[in-house]
């Protein structure tokens, strides 16, 4: 797919919960580029000492609006946290290889902290295909569950929350949903130790899986290599170009 590199004008700003920001912006000539669930963009930051862009996972599209869920972890991400609506911020997009959003009928999608943030997109789309995706949805707390009222009108959400403050208490791979039900297909994102975790539950059940990787990237198109991961064919593959996502049995988890 083409990349375009676009100035967006931000149009609303939310704070779903402390630290994290939803950033709902618009091209500021023309129209948004085609993308898909899972596909990121490189957001620039004019932060003092950050040259290279930040990797943000595409969280919403509706028409020409495009929106992020950006957690504030660091100096690029605080930055992006303090935009206000009518500023201008340059854009790469789309990046990357999505979901696959086939013909899986029960389809769970597992997100942890702010890798929820693709999985939006990804249940948005399934929705207008006819599909009803189940969320299981996890966080430290109740109040890291980003965006949960959002969620529920794509499909079910199920919660675990580490405390038990809401849902079930545990890992996301606790929940008694795994025994319960039968799915065809888990897509996931989040952090590492989780998605592997979800790898091995799928793999055990026999579920097709995709997880998407949230390597450290530079250039985000395939030329500085910083992004590689060692994949089950014995090569380095560059994450930002062929992935993020990738099917479990691609990796070597
Ligand atoms: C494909 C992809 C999609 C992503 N989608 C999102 C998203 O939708 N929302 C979001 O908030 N974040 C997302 N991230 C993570 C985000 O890019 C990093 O948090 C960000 O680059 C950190 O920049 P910083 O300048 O704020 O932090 P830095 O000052 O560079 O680092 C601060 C802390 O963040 C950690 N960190 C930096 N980069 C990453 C990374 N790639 N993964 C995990 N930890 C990191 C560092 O180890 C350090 O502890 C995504 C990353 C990738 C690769
Ligand atoms: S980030 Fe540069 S090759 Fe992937």
């Amino acid at each position: 797919m083409k990349k375009h590199i676009l100035d967006f004008t931000i149009t609303k700003v939310e704070a779903p919960a402390p630290t994290f920001v939803l950033l709902c912006m618009r091209p500021s000539e023309g129209s948004l580029p085609e993308c898909q669930p899972g596909q990121f963009a490189q957001l620039r930051t004019d932060a003092p000492d950050t040259f290279l862009r930040r990797p943000i996972s595409i969280h919403d599209v509706q028409g020409d609006e495009v929106s992020f869920l950006v957690q504030a972890v660091g100096r690029g991400t605080r930055w992006l946290a303090q935009l206000h609506v009518g500023d201008t911020l340059n854009v790469v997009l789309p990046l990357g290889r999505g979901f696959t959003v086939g013909d899986a009928k029960n389809v769970l999608l597992v997100g942890g902290g702010v890798g929820v943030a693709p999985l939006f997109l990804l249940g948005k789309v399934l929705k207008q295909r006819g599909l009803s995706p189940t969320f299981l949805l996890g966080a430290r707390t109740k109040d890291m569950l980003l965006r949960l009222p959002a969620f529920r009108e794509l499909g079910e959400v199920l919660v675990t929350t580490e405390d038990g403050s809401l849902g079930e208490q545990g890992f996301v791979t606790q929940h008694s949903v795994w025994n319960e039900r039968h799915f065809d297909l888990v897509q996931t994102c989040g952090p590492g130790p989780m998605m592997k975790a979800v790898a091995q539950l799928t793999r055990e059940k026999g579920i097709d899986c995709e997880a998407s990787l949230e390597n450290r990237m530079a250039c985000g198109v395939g030329a500085c290599l910083c992004c590689v991961e060692a994949l089950a064919d014995g090569h380095n593959h560059c994450v930002c170009t062929d992935g993020p996502v990738f099917n479990v049995n691609e990796l070597t988890w």
